[in-house]
């Protein structure tokens, strides 16, 4: 697909669209927009249109679809598989002028927003109401909600509570054709015609663009407790994992974190936590509820399990302040990884109790093609995030035998009853590997969606498939 480059009389168009403010062409602006959070990647966009209508996104996406440009949407541009980049140049389509609450209905528990509004901004306002929206993202303090639905985004909390597609109702989407569709209806059952409001979640980008989004709301729980549970040996910290819920308890977070995972944020984010030095590997684990008298009795029975596993001495955190510091802790793990070595983030997920096979599966393949890893995530999603670090591997090494480590690990996590991606997407960065996880049918049906939708291919070009 050979796309029209943008020359000054669409640039003009644009302008009569969004207002000449709004079209930004300035290498600044294209620069800030040419990346996410995935590796280092960069491609330009020739054009970063801010439009804050719907009417405007439509006029847009039919402008584009008859003279073929490609569009790719964006928001934070926080996102780990490459799903904002735009590859084919083009538009830039930034949603962050869609950024109000438009409602908070609490005779229904449900929200009305723009998917430009932060994710913890929406969290902060409905939690003033007594409600709840559990999505949490380690970047919910400048993730949109947009992005959230693209990837459909999970974070501690989905452990109990579900992912970001279990509280969306309804949607407002402008096609690639230009016309504007509702998907649903803003009810909590909806057995009606086929499910658009789930196909257009973890879509990526590629479908349509969203510009209303109707989410289902819960009551917020007014207690929590987090326990930080040191191991020896990090394949028992994983074995203990499932064991939990083999013993009746639903943990409202369980997270995994390798030492150095640890070590490295503590030193980045200015965290100190005391860890003996055979340490291996930390869970972190949230129990929440109404009422405290349950969750400590909760908090006993899961110590009871983790000392079954051999844990070492577990820190309560009831106080606000450690809570907190062990929660940035934890979020800040992707940055310091970031930080501390080129990288690659593979987001595998599998059966919960297929963990410890992942994580020994995992090292094994790293000794044979000589990458080191440092693993961390929501184990009890059964969700590993893999940091493959370069460390000393050679640039020609990194570029180029990588792919089949990569390979293997995936074709391992497949083998387990997992897939490759848990939350964070297939984008750009994990598209040649999806033969692992789908067969050719399935695959060839998956891309006659995207061609029903899109006949054209303009919107968000060279995504998901190969
Ligand atoms: C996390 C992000 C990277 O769990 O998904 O920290
Ligand atoms: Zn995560």
């Amino acid at each position: 697909m050979t796309f029209k480059k943008i020359d000054s009389t669409d640039v003009a168009h644009f302008g009569s669209i969004v207002g000449v403010e709004y079209v930004l062409t300035d290498s600044e602006n294209l620069d800030a927009y040419s990346h996410d959070e995935t590796e280092d990647l960069r491609y330009f966009p020739e054009v970063v249109l801010k439009p804050n209508t719907t009417d405007q996104v439509a006029a847009i996406m039919l402008y584009c679809n008859r003279q073929l440009i490609s569009v790719t949407p964006c928001g934070a541009r926080t996102g780990l598989s490459g799903g904002s980049l735009p590859v084919c140049g083009g538009v830039a389509l930034s949603t962050e002028r869609f950024n109000s609450i438009i409602e908070i209905d609490e005779r229904n528990l449900q929200a009305t927003v723009e998917p430009g509004v932060i994710n913890q901004i929406f969290q902060e306002a409905v939690q003033a109401k007594g409600l709840y929206y559990p999505p949490d993202p380690a970047s919910k303090g400048s993730c949109f909600l947009g992005g959230n639905l693209a990837e459909n985004s999970g974070g501690p909390k989905a452990l109990k509570y579900g992912v970001t597609k279990d509280y969306v109702l309804n949607l407002e989407v402008v096609l690639p054709s230009g016309d504007i569709i509702w998907t649903g209806a803003n009810v909590l059952k909806n057995s009606t015609g086929y499910n658009l409001t789930q196909l257009m979640v973890g879509s990526e980008g590629t479908l349509g663009i969203i510009t209303k989004i109707v989410f289902r709301l819960i009551p917020y729980p007014t207690q929590d407790i987090s326990m930080l549970v040191p191991f020896r040996s990090s394949e028992k910290a994983c074995e203990a994992v499932s064991a939990v819920f083999r013993a009746g308890i639903t943990p409202s977070a369980l997270e995994f974190m390798e030492r150095d995972a640890i070590d490295w944020t503590m030193k980045f984010a200015d965290i100190s936590v005391p860890i003996e030095d055979d340490i291996q590997a930390h869970l972190l684990l949230e129990v929440d509820g109404n009422d405290m008298d349950v969750l400590f009795k909760d908090c006993e029975r899961i110590a009871t399990v983790m000392e079954e596993y051999g844990c070492s001495e577990i820190l309560f955190a009831d106080s606000a302040s450690q809570k907190d510091q062990l929660w940035r802790l934890r979020r800040a793990v992707g940055e310091a990884v970031k930080s501390n070595s080129i990288y690659k983030e593979e987001d595998t997920v599998v059966p919960r109790a297929e963990l410890p096979k992942l994580l020994r599966g995992v090292k094994k393949i790293g000794e044979k093609h000589g990458f080191s890893s440092v693993c961390y995530g929501h184990a009890g999603d059964g969700n590993l995030h893999i940091n493959i670090v370069k460390g000393s591997m050679s640039d020609e090494a990194w570029k180029n035998d990588l792919t089949k480590g990569i390979r293997e690990l995936f074709e391992l996590t497949v083998s387990l009853g997992g897939t490759l991606s848990g939350e964070h997407g297939i984008g750009l960065v994990q598209k040649e590997y999806m033969d692992i996880a789908f067969s050719n049918t399935n695959l060839e049906l998956q891309k006659g969606i995207k061609n029903l939708f899109d006949p054209n291919g303009i919107l968000n070009p060279k995504k998901v498939f190969l």
